[in-house]
C-alpha cells in the first residue's frame, strides 16, 4: 500500500483570507473557554488529524459511533469526539448559534455553529467506548467525573491552530508531514505511537517492524493529554531525541502528536490508526495491550494483551493502514537481543523490568541497565527524576488548636533545616490566616478555601523540589484527602495527626480561646462548637501528652527516613 503523495488532508481552517473578517465576526459571539482536552481536539479536528469530521459530533452520529463506531454516513470511527459544556453555558446558547471556542488565555480558535445540544448518557458511552463504567479506567474517569453535563455539536470554522512553544519544529500538522514524505521520497511510513520513553525493547521493536515490511519510520509519540501519571512530554521528548540518534538518521523522523488519549484500548488502536493514515502513514505498530489503561478496581486489566490487534483486525481493510502487530518484546540475556514472547526457546533466559519497576529503580536511585535503556535516556529520566531523597514532600500537621502543631512544626523545620540539601517553608495556620486568607472565617465553607490554598502553596513546593511543612487545624477529612491528592501528583504527603486531647488543649489554652469559645464569645470553635475529623490513617500520631517536643519532631524525622524521604 502507498500513500497518494499528491492528496491532501482536507482542513478545517477558513479561508486565509476570510480570517480577520471572521475573527472580527467572533469577537462579539458567545464564548467557550476550551478545556485542556478540547484543545488538542480541536487542534486535531482542524488540522485533519480526525478527518472525515468537520467539527465536534452531533448527537446522530455520536449514537452511530457509540453503537457502530461509525459516523452516520458510514464512515469508520470509533471514538465519540464531543464538545462537553457546563449546563450554564448550554443553556445561555440556542440552535444554530454561532460560538467563539477560545484556548485558556482567551484566544479565538475556531467558531461553532451549533446543529445539536444534548444530555449524554455518560455511563452508556462509558460502557459503549470503554467497554466498563468502573471509575478505575482514566477515560471513565475523565467522562464521569471532569467533562461538562450537556454536549454541543457542530461544524468547526478554524480560525488559528492552538500555540505551542515548546519543541515547535517538531510539531507537524497531517499535510506538512505528508509534504515532507513526498519531498524526502518516503514512500511506505511506519508508524510507531508512544506516551512512554523509548527503552531498548521499544527501539527494537520499530526496528524489527520497518525491516519486516520495508518502511521508513515515523516515531509518533503523543504529547497531548495521556495516562493520568506518566511521564510528562518535556522529558519524553528529550529522550526521544536521544534515542533518535541511534536510528539510521535517513529512514527515521520523529514528529509530536498532540493527541488526547482516552485510553480506550480496541477502540482506541482503530482511532489511532485512522489518524495515522491522515499523516500519511502507510504502516502503523500495535503492540501488546496498545492504549491500555491499567488494571480496574478488581485488580484486573481492562482489556486481554491483544485485543486491540484483534479489533484492528476486524476493520483492517477499511482503516487504510495496515497494522504490523507485535507481541510483547523481551531480552534474551545469552543472546544478548531482544525477541518476541512467541518466539523465545526453552534455553533463553529472559530478563525483564516493568514499568512499576522502572519506576521504583528511579525513584531509589538504583541501576537501570544498558541493555533495559541507552544510558543517555536513563539520564534525563534521573533529571526530572530525582531519587526520594532528592524530591520535594509535604509535612501536613493537623490536630486542634493549641494541640502543638506550630511548635513540633517549628522543631522540625529546624531539624530539617540543619541536615540541609532542600529549601524548607513553614505553612503555619495563624500565619496564612494573616498572609493568605486574611477575608476567610471559620464556617466550613472557609475553612475548605483556607486548606486548598495551603494545599496549592504545598503542592508547587514539592512539584519545585522543595519540604513544605503546613500546620492548619484542618478539620475536614474529605479536604485533607484532596489536598493529599493533589500534592502525591508532585512527591510524598506526610500526614501527622497531633493528638492531644480536647481536655488537654483547653488546660493549655495558651492563645486564651478556649475561655472565650466556652463563653460563646468565638463562634463555630473546632472542638467546642465545630468539628473535627480524626484523621482515618495518618503516617504519624504524635502523642503530646507524654512526650517533648524534640520526641515529637524527632519521631517525624524517623518516619520520613523510613520512607526514604532523607538520608539517616
Ligand atoms: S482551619 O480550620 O484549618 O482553617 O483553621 P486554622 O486556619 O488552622 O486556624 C488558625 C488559628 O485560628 C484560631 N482560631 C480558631 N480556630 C478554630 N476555630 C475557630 N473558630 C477559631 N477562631 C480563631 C486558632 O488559634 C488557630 O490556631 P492554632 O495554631 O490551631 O491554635
Amino acid at each position: 500500500m502507498t500513500i497518494d503523495r499528491n492528496s491532501f488532508v482536507p482542513e478545517l481552517f477558513v479561508q486565509p483570507s476570510n480570517i480577520e473578517k471572521v475573527k472580527r465576526q467572533a469577537i462579539s459571539l458567545a464564548r467557550w473557554d476550551l478545556t485542556a482536552r478540547q484543545i488538542c481536539d480541536l487542534e486535531l479536528l482542524m488540522n485533519g488529524a480526525f478527518f472525515p469530521l468537520t467539527g465536534f459530533l452531533g448527537k446522530e452520529d455520536y449514537d452511530n459511533v457509540l453503537e457502530n463506531l461509525r459516523l452516520l454516513n458510514g464512515s469508520l470511527w470509533p471514538i465519540p469526539i464531543t464538545l462537553d459544556v457546563s449546563e450554564t453555558f448550554a443553556q445561555s446558547i440556542k440552535l444554530d448559534e454561532n460560538i467563539a471556542l477560545c484556548d485558556q488565555e482567551g484566544v479565538i480558535l475556531a467558531t461553532m455553529n451549533i446543529s445539536d445540544k444534548w444530555v449524554p448518557d455518560k455511563i452508556h458511552e462509558a460502557k459503549k467506548v470503554f467497554g466498563t463504567a468502573d471509575e478505575y479506567h482514566p477515560g471513565v474517569d475523565y467522562l464521569l467525573n471532569n467533562s461538562g453535563k450537556i454536549y454541543l455539536g457542530g461544524q468547526i470554522r478554524g480560525i488559528e491552530s492552538p500555540t505551542h512553544y515548546d519543541f515547535r519544529d517538531r510539531r507537524n500538522t497531517p499535510n506538512e508531514m505528508r509534504t515532507h514524505f513526498a519531498k524526502i521520497g518516503w514512500k511506505k511510513i511506519i508508524a510507531f505511537q508512544t506516551r512512554n520513553p523509548l527503552h531498548r525493547a521499544h527501539q527494537e521493536l520499530t526496528f524489527q517492524a520497518a525491516k519486516e515490511v520495508e518502511a521508513n519510520l515515523l516515531i509518533h509519540p503523543v504529547v497531548g493529554l495521556t495516562k493520568p501519571g506518566d511521564i510528562d512530554h518535556y522529558t519524553r521528548v528529550r529522550c526521544y531525541e536521544t534515542v533518535l540518534k541511534h536510528y539510521p538518521t535517513s529512514t527515521t523522523s520523529l514528529s509530536l502528536l498532540n493527541l488526547a488519549m482516552r485510553m480506550a484500548g480496541p477502540r482506541e488502536a482503530i482511532w489511532h490508526g485512522l489518524i495515522r493514515k491522515n499523516y500519511g502513514c502507510t504502516h502503523f505498530i500495535v503492540g501488546r495491550d496498545h492504549a491500555g489503561p491499567g488494571k480496574n478496581s478488581n485488580g484486573e486489566d481492562f482489556y486481554g494483551p491483544y485485543e486491540a490487534q484483534e479489533l484492528f483486525n476486524l476493520y483492517a481493510q477499511e482503516i487504510g493502514i495496515q497494522m504490523v502487530d507485535f507481541k510483547h518484546m523481551v531480552y534474551i540475556e545469552n543472546l544478548a537481543q531482544y525477541k518476541q514472547i512467541d518466539a523465545v526457546n526453552e534455553t533463553d533466559k529472559i530478563l525483564t523490568i516493568s514499568g512499576t519497576e522502572m519506576r521504583r529503580r528511579l525513584r531509589e536511585g538504583l541501576d537501570i541497565p544498558d541493555w533495559f535503556s541507552y544510558p543517555e535516556v536513563v539520564k534525563e529520566l534521573r533529571k526530572s527524576h530525582p531519587p526520594r531523597t532528592k524530591q520535594g514532600f509535604t509535612v501536613f500537621f493537623t490536630g486542634l488548636s493549641g494541640s502543638g502543631k506550630s511548635t513540633i512544626a517549628n522543631a522540625l523545620m529546624v531539624k530539617l533545616m540543619e541536615l540541609g540539601g532542600r529549601p524548607v517553608t513553614l505553612l503555619d495556620g495563624d500565619v496564612v490566616r494573616q498572609n493568605l486568607s486574611s477575608e476567610l472565617g471559620f464556617s466550613k465553607e472557609h475553612r475548605d478555601i483556607n486548606i486548598r490554598r495551603i494545599g496549592y502553596v504545598a503542592s508547587e513546593i514539592t512539584k519545585n523540589g522543595g519540604i513544605a511543612l503546613c500546620a492548619p487545624i484542618a478539620p475536614y477529612e474529605t479536604t485533607r484527602r484532596s489536598v493529599r491528592k493533589e500534592i502525591e501528583h508532585y512527591g510524598a504527603f506526610v500526614e501527622i495527626y497531633v493528638a492531644t486531647s480536647i481536655e488537654e488543649c483547653e488546660i493549655r489554652d495558651r492563645k486564651g480561646l478556649y475561655k472565650l469559645a466556652r463563653a460563646g464569645k468565638i463562634k463555630e470553635f473546632t472542638g467546642i462548637s465545630d468539628p473535627y475529623n480524626v484523621p482515618i490513617n495518618p503516617e504519624v500520631i504524635l502523642d503530646t501528652e507524654g512526650f517533648e517536643v524534640d520526641e515529637c519532631a524527632q519521631k517525624i524525622i524517623l518516619k520520613l527516613e523510613s520512607m526514604g524521604l532523607i538520608k539517616g
